[in-house]
């Protein structure tokens, strides 16, 4: 017997500390303009001194309310699967901290590390797991507190101005009728380009903690994320349209059949050019990436949870999410909401 999943609750959080882009322009070599321009940003959420924030804290709070929205104990939890690029520790990452914090039984915790795709991966694992009744209730948790890792001078502006922090969560569970909940998942990688868009050190390839401390190297860069933004910008395009394409595909479907498109929110100039190539009207794409910037592999289940709130997911909707990032890793959900 095989079943399908479905989203049966969302959730979110986001620090209350709101940086906007002339609070960067005041630190660094920046505007409001080039950034709203470049990017549609206008603010972002940074974790503050003394707020009690980490990858996990944030990844608790969203799972707390995607546990009520689920209308689900936490007992009834089975398994966690947490996506982030910015844990807690180098090991063990957050999803054992997650399953302590939330007070879950000792129900398996998985990290996956796959960045800005990080959450469609985690939903695709997690929709395995349903799939052949293994499991009935997953808790899938995006999280990231990026700020306190960015350059935040003039030097590391191209990247530092992107990227926010904030958590979303989102309860998978059984669903028995499978014409409905998630569809298909579509993942993909293409290492050759690893290094366009990366954190290199620390690592056990290149230069351990201990090391960089030795060379004391202020002109040492490879400690903050790189990213090579025209190039990741091209593939981007191009992969966020073919992994829809491809996932519509699968369904028997085209892109007339899109109720909501929520692409991982890295540009808003991206998500305008999908928008654009598959005919899709303003309302059919949610855009939340000018209040929260790009929070990785928070991204989509934040935009999720807000689209959900704001009335926009209807029974039998067809909802789209799609996602390119580091790795570079890529992917797809499709999903008819129910
Ligand atoms: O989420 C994972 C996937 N990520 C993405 O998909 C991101 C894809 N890339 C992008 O979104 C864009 O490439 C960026 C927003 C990162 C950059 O925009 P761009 O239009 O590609 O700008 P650029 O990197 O080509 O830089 C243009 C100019 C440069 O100056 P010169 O060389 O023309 O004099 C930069 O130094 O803008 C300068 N610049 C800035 N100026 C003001 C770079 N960052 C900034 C900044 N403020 N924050």
């Amino acid at each position: 017997m095989m079943y399908n999943s479905r989203i049966s609750g969302t959730g979110y959080y986001v620090p209350e500390h709101v940086v906007t882009n002339n609070d960067l322009a005041d630190i660094m070599d920046t505007s409001d303009e080039w950034i709203q321009e470049r990017t549609g940003i206008r603010e972002r959420r940074h974790v503050a001194k003394g707020d009690g924030n980490t990858t996990a804290s944030m990844g608790v709070k969203a799972a707390e309310k995607a546990i009520e929205s689920a209308g689900i104990d936490r007992d009834d939890i089975d398994f966690v699967v947490f996506a982030t690029l910015s844990p807690d520790y180098y090991f063990p990452g957050p999803g054992v901290q997650l399953q302590q914090d939330l007070g879950l039984k000792t129900v398996g915790a998985l990290d996956v590390r796959n960045q800005c795709s990080g959450f469609i991966y985690a939903l695709s694992v997690a929709d395995q797991f349903i799939k052949t009744g293994m499991y009935r209730h997953v808790l899938v948790v995006g999280s990231e507190l990026h700020s306190l890792g960015l350059d935040m001078t003039t030097r590391g502006r191209g990247v530092s101005v992107i990227f926010g922090d904030g958590a979303g969560a989102v309860i998978l569970s059984r669903e028995e009728d499978r014409s409905k909940g998630v569809l298909s998942t579509h993942l993909h990688s293409q290492g050759e380009h690893a290094k366009e868009l990366a954190l290199i050190a620390p690592g056990m390839g290149k230069r351990w903690v201990t090391q960089i401390l030795e060379e004391n190297d202020p002109d040492d860069l490879s400690y903050y994320p790189y990213m090579n933004g025209q190039f990741v910008f091209k593939h981007a395009v191009s992969r966020f349209r073919e992994v829809i394409v491809e996932g519509l595909e699968k369904n028997k479907l085209t892109a007339s059949d899109i109720d909501l498109l929520i692409p991982h929110q890295a540009n808003l100039r991206i998500s305008q050019f999908i928008q654009q190539k598959f005919g899709l009207s303003d309302e059919q794409v949610f855009n939340n990436i000018q209040r929260y910037g790009n929070t990785t592999a928070a991204s989509i289940p934040i935009a999720l949870a807000e689209a959900r709130e704001a009335g926009k997911l209807k029974e039998g909707d067809l909802l789209v999410l799609a996602a390119f990032g580091s790795g570079f890793t890529w992917g797809s959900a499709i999903v008819r909401w129910s």
